[in-house]
């Protein structure tokens, strides 16, 4: 039977609805962050190596760089990450950008991590991609964090399915928190921080009924 909470489309026709909503959103000025990454800052004890996965239009990996951290973003279109790159330039920030899909085999090694200090981030990602995908992402997320370091999302969640959506038809899966916070459990994570809830991500007439959790890497 057919999940009436997903939206089926192709992963070249996902890529191809992202590269044409970042080519014609591009701008020169300084954007502003979530309120997710915002919450996320607050918690860091210092100056940390950020690895953002689906960091879209770059906001929330330009924030944290204007706040001295070392960012990475990644993100499977690469309208996006040319846009970021051009942006981090105009701005003068250090962050950087990677263009790379979640399950691409070599990602890994094209990110340097920092030990102890690494925090994986990704804001409205996770309901971005495929479960299969989802996997991929902890996979990766086990394998660039060791223990001490932490895992940071925020993402609509399955009661999110029939609210208002700002941003056009394109991929949403709506995720299950206590099923994601499993997994996150499964692939050496440790709950430290869970909520979920209207209000956390109001944009308009968008409130979306989104999940936030903070995991330390066991
Ligand atoms: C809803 S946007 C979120 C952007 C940003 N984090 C924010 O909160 O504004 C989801 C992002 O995930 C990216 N994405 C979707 N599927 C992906 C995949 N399989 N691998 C890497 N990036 C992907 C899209 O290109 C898009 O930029």
């Amino acid at each position: 039977m057919t999940d009436p909470t997903v939206s089926h489309e192709s992963d070249a026709e996902r890529e191809s609805y992202w590269n044409a909503y970042y080519a014609s959103t591009r701008t020169a000025r300084r954007p502003l962050p979530s309120q997710f990454a915002t919450f996320v800052a607050g918690e860091l004890e210092g100056p940390t190596r950020i690895l953002e996965f689906g960091s879209g239009a770059g906001r929330d990996s330009l924030f944290f760089s204007s706040h001295g951290h070392d960012v990475t973003g990644v993100d499977g279109s690469k309208a996006a990450v040319d846009a970021c790159s051009a942006l981090a330039a105009t701005l003068g920030e250090g962050a950087t950008f990677v263009a790379a899909t979640i399950d691409q085999p070599d990602l890994a090694s094209q990110l340097r991590v920092e030990a102890g200090n690494t925090l994986v981030y990704a804001r409205f990602f996770v309901h971005a991609i495929t479960d299969e995908e989802e996997t991929a992402f902890l996979d990766l997320a086990a394998r660039l964090t060791s223990p001490g370091d932490r895992l940071a999302v925020e993402y609509r969640t399955v009661r999110d399915s029939s609210g208002a959506k700002v941003t056009g038809a394109h991929y949403r899966r709506f995720v299950n928190p206590s099923s994601f916070n499993a997994k996150a459990v499964l692939h050496g994570f440790e709950v430290t921080y869970a909520v979920e809830g209207f209000g956390f991500a109001k944009y308009k007439q968008d409130d979306a009924y989104v999940a936030r959790a903070l995991f330390v890497r066991r």
